[in-house]
């Protein structure tokens, strides 16, 4: 698929089949993530997949009660480890809210490219989630997605974009 054809159709995806993930196909997926570029290379992320049901059931109530959370065969959480140290002055402990996303953002255009749906879940209780999955200290949650096949035709154009010229300009703010 088309690169910009993939940016232009991703959709947050709210309802999924049941359909499991073939491996090749989300071993494909997860390959984008782990080449994504992070500051100074550091890598500092673990991603979870949650597949259990019992698991991704109590994940409901740590996303903000979104019950679609779980209807897709997978729920992926990101973690990222606050980095001790910084090279880049002001961004400080942001570094790796930047890392993260960065790498999240590959991995829901890539289950694009492979007619897989996401939606970046940023409502959720990163205490319950921590505990529920045992992340350790030092890392925290930085964002979640069910990771399924939608259950309808979702990948439309998108809506209520600003203009260019509302959000570029040259020389000056
Ligand atoms: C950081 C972030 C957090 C978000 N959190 C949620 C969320 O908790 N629940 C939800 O249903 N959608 C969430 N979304 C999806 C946005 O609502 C969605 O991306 C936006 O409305 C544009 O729609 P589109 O993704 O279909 O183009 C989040 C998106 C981002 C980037």
């Amino acid at each position: 698929m088309d690169f910009y054809e993939v940016i232009r159709t991703r959709r947050s995806v709210r309802s999924f089949k049941k359909n499991p993930i073939p491996e090749e196909v989300l071993n494909r997926v997860l390959e984008a993530v782990r080449v994504a570029p992070s500051g100074s290379n550091r890598q500092p992320w673990k991603f979870i997949l949650v597949m259990d049901d019992a698991v991704k059931q109590k994940m409901i109530s740590a996303c903000d009660n979104q019950k679609f959370v779980a209807e897709a065969p997978l729920i992926i959480v990101a973690c990222g480890r606050k980095l001790l140290f910084n090279r880049g002055g002001y961004m400080g402990e942001m570094s790796v809210l930047v890392d993260v996303s960065i790498a999240f953002t590959h991995l829901i255009l890539a289950a694009r490219a492979e007619g897989l749906g996401t939606c970046w879940i940023g409502a959720f209780n990163n205490d319950k989630i921590k505990k529920l999955l045992e992340v350790p200290n030092g890392y925290e949650v930085v964002a979640a997605t069910p990771l399924g096949y939608p259950s309808k035709d979702v990948f439309t154009e998108p809506r209520n974009r600003k203009n260019l010229n509302e959000i570029v300009s040259q020389d000056k703010f």
